[in-house]
């Protein structure tokens, strides 16, 4: 039988130059077609983390697609992270480069508790910016940036050098 790899590259489409050209774009939604693949993304994601981690966040938007689910599995609970100017105060909140300018994500203050080990999860590790952004808001609080994982790591753009600061295990399923 096929493999969860293989099974995800007949799955996720490339789109060659956008947004922008030279970026191969990576449209996940057929994966949703597919309930039983899901749920063997979902397994798989679960078993990198199973009892390594206290609570998992997710990175609005499409860092929820699969976070809540790998939550759910691990059964522990699931805090988000949002995109600026979505939460109502008490909030801490840390900015991040772009390609041109900056962005800036928040988290609600409460949910995290100290010395909590943490999953970060993501669709996608790029330039590994956002993920940075979101251990920042992790450990802002007290809690430990213990995991983070990935259905897609773009291993040109070196996303990963920014994550070794924080001494945590990194797992994307697919690799370009
Ligand atoms: C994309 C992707 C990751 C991030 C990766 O999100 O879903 O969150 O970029 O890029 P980086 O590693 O270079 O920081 P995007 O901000 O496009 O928003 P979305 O998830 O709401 O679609
Ligand atoms: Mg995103």
């Amino acid at each position: 039988s096929h493999t969860l790899i293989e099974k995800l590259e007949k799955t996720i489409e490339n789109i060659p130059d956008f947004p922008i050209e030279g970026i191969q774009f990576k449209d996940i939604t057929p994966i949703f077609l597919d309930p039983k693949l899901y749920e063997e993304v979902i397994e798989d994601l679960a078993n990198f983390s199973r009892g390594k981690v206290d609570v998992v966040c997710g990175i609005e938007s499409r860092g929820y697609l699969f976070g809540i689910a790998i939550a759910v599995a691990l059964e522990v609970p699931f805090v988000l992270i949002r995109k600026k100017g979505k939460l109502p105060p008490p909030f801490v909140s840390e900015k991040y480069a772009l390609e041109y300018g900056t962005a800036e994500i928040e988290m609600k203050t409460g949910q995290l508790k100290p010395g909590q080990r943490v999953l970060i999860h993501d669709d996608l590790l790029a330039t590994g910016g956002t993920t940075e952004a979101a251990a920042k808001l992790v450990e802002k609080q007290g809690a430990i940036a213990s995991q983070f994982s990935f259905l897609i790591g773009l291993k040109d753009l070196h996303g990963e050098k920014k994550l070794e600061q924080f001494n945590a295990e990194v797992y994307s399923i697919l690799n370009y």
